[in-house]
């Protein structure tokens, strides 16, 4: 029997009907704990973008990216609790060290942009396999992401178009760095965080 197909009955309820609880099988436990790595992977690298843009005196840039890294652990630690609840085990990795410096701004953020665009393929091929596995409830848990990259990616890609804009204008990067705490403000409040997570 696929651990997917196992059934254990909680005995426990106290309403009328009976909860069973399917538990996740090896395979969504697996790409579960992959989503792991890469959720883990992602508040690190935004981690060493934010301490690097700091040490460049893009402050407000910098704390865009610490903002931007805490979700990622946030997303992580959901995923964490989530194999966990299901009756897998969610495992800690250990992380390859991130890059320490950047050559520019521009590069930071064609960086996260690619990042993200790798994290969004990641997410749909997981929810791929929880649709070959038939997991209904863990594709059903991954809406959550795919709505959150959505808004990441589209993000990432309208500060990539401001840098754009601005090119090598002193005058615009400090416009950009003081306004961009606003974008995190509203992706903070706004995001899917607020829609459908804890
Ligand atoms: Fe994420
Ligand atoms: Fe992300």
């Amino acid at each position: 029997m696929k651990p997917s197909t196992q059934l254990k009955v909680n005995a426990s309820t106290n309403n009328h009907q009976t909860t069973t609880k399917i538990m996740v099988s090896k395979i969504i436990e697996k790409g579960l704990n992959s989503q792991i790595v890469s959720e883990s992977e992602s508040s690190q690298y935004y981690l060493a973008m934010a301490s690097w843009t700091e040490t460049q005196g893009f402050n407000g840039v910098a704390q865009f990216l610490y903002t931007h890294s805490d979700e990622e652990r946030i997303h992580m630690l959901k995923l964490v609790k989530y194999v966990n609840e299901r009756g897998g085990h969610a495992v800690i990795p250990a992380l390859k060290a991130p890059p320490i410096k950047f050559t520019s701004l521009k590069v930071v953020f064609e960086n996260l942009l690619n990042h993200e665009i790798k994290v969004s393929q990641q997410i749909n091929e997981l929810v791929e396999i929880c649709l070959r596995e038939k997991d209904y409830t863990t594709h059903n848990f991954l809406q959550w992401y795919v709505a959150e990259q959505i808004e990441e990616e589209a993000l990432a890609r309208l500060i990539m178009d401001k840098i754009k804009l601005i090119g090598d204008d002193k005058g615009g990067l400090y416009l950009f760095d003081r306004d961009i705490t606003g974008l995190s403000a509203s992706t903070s409040e706004g995001g899917a965080e607020k829609k459908g997570g804890k």
